[in-house]
């Protein structure tokens, strides 16, 4: 099916602009002048309440929709709270798709995760591969969302050839990210637990998991570029993965950041915590075929999320940031 209206646009919504993703988009399009931001914090707007969601964007009238809003955390987080993960995801999509239908916006941005893969995949990841098999248990309500939200937009396209694209980053990490240990991913985790045991003098560190597992890591910067290049050029009606094209395995990802740190201790791995999915790397050829390629490798990424942290962690900096706009 063919897109209606990619291409030129000027007003932006943010759903979710306060947070790591939403953050970073707010950054990268407020640099050009030709793009009008619009937001509103969860105060202002509680992107689970479909009345309040439909009378916003009736009122704001956005050009595009960017649905960087969502119930986000690690293994731990996912375990203890599956209701909330599944229910508030469903839901902010569901309002947002809905709601930017009904009120007239034709073109917007939806998130999946590379976490609704199946867990054992063909590597690379390419879309067809999507809803070929068993997703991974330990995060199974928010993945269940996630393939919602991306049935949403097609079924959408389909019937009301509305021009909603979901685009599927791989791990993200970067400045903004929550150092918060009981919903950090895995790069802010070893991040914080490096830096306080340098700081504390300890001889040793203990991770979970075996550290064999694979992730594909991309700075979040790098995202954000690609939304905008997806939003001006991309009307196809299969999902699209932006990764960085390089599968790290989680013990490698260790040793640099605990490098970068200063630590110099052992690593000890606690092999009765899980694995997750042995790998998650995402095939990007379809978005580089429109132009983008990261710019951040993963090393030059460490070092500015890990300036970032000493800078800002303890501050809620990034908040006070992008609650002016
Ligand atoms: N981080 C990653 O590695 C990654 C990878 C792939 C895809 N994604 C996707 O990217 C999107 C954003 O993730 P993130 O990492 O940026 O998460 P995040 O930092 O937790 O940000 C989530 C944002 O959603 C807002 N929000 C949550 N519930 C809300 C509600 N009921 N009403 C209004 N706002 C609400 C939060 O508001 P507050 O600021 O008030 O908390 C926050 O601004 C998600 O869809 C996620 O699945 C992320």
């Amino acid at each position: 099916m063919s897109i209606i209206s990619k291409g030129h646009f000027k007003k932006i919504y943010i759903a979710g602009h306060r947070g790591f993703v939403g953050c970073a988009l707010a950054r990268h399009f407020a640099k050009n002048s030709a793009f009008e931001i619009i937001a509103a914090t969860r105060e202002q707007l509680d992107l689970t309440d479909q009345k309040a969601v439909e009378a916003f964007l009736a009122q704001t009238k956005p050009d595009v929709v960017i649905a960087a809003c969502g119930k986000v955390g690690g293994i731990h987080t996912n375990a203890t709270y599956p209701a909330d993960f599944i229910y508030q995801n469903l839901m902010m999509e569901a309002n947002l798709i809905h709601g930017a239908w009904k009120t007239g916006t034709k073109r917007l941005l939806n998130f999946g995760s590379a976490c609704i893969y199946p867990k054992i995949c063909t590597q690379p990841m390419t879309p067809d591969l999507l809803m070929t098999g068993k997703i991974e248990t330990t995060n199974e309500p928010y993945a269940i969302a996630k393939l919602a939200g991306l049935s949403l937009c097609t079924s959408y396209n389909k019937q009301y050839e509305t021009s909603f694209i979901t685009a599927i980053p791989s791990n993200l990490y970067g400045p903004g990210d929550s150092f918060d240990l009981e919903k950090a991913h895995v790069v802010p985790s070893l991040i914080r637990k490096f830096h306080e045991a340098m700081m504390k003098g300890l001889s040793e560190v203990t991770l979970w998991s075996s550290g064999q597992a694979k992730r594909d890591f991309l700075f979040v910067d790098d995202v954000a570029w690609a939304c905008e290049i997806l939003l001006k050029n991309y009307d196809g009606i299969t999902p699209i993965n932006i990764g960085a094209g390089k599968s790290t395995m989680i013990k490698e990802l260790a040793d640099l950041i605990a490098e970068m740190v200063g630590f110099r201790g052992r690593i000890q791995w606690d092999t009765s915590k899980p694995d997750g999915a042995p790998e998650r790397f995402l095939s990007s050829s379809e978005v580089r075929k429109l132009g983008w390629i990261p710019q951040t490798d993963l090393k030059s990424g460490l070092q500015k999320t890990y300036g970032w942290f000493l800078k800002n962690w303890a501050r809620e900096e990034k908040r006070e940031q992008c609650a002016s706009l």
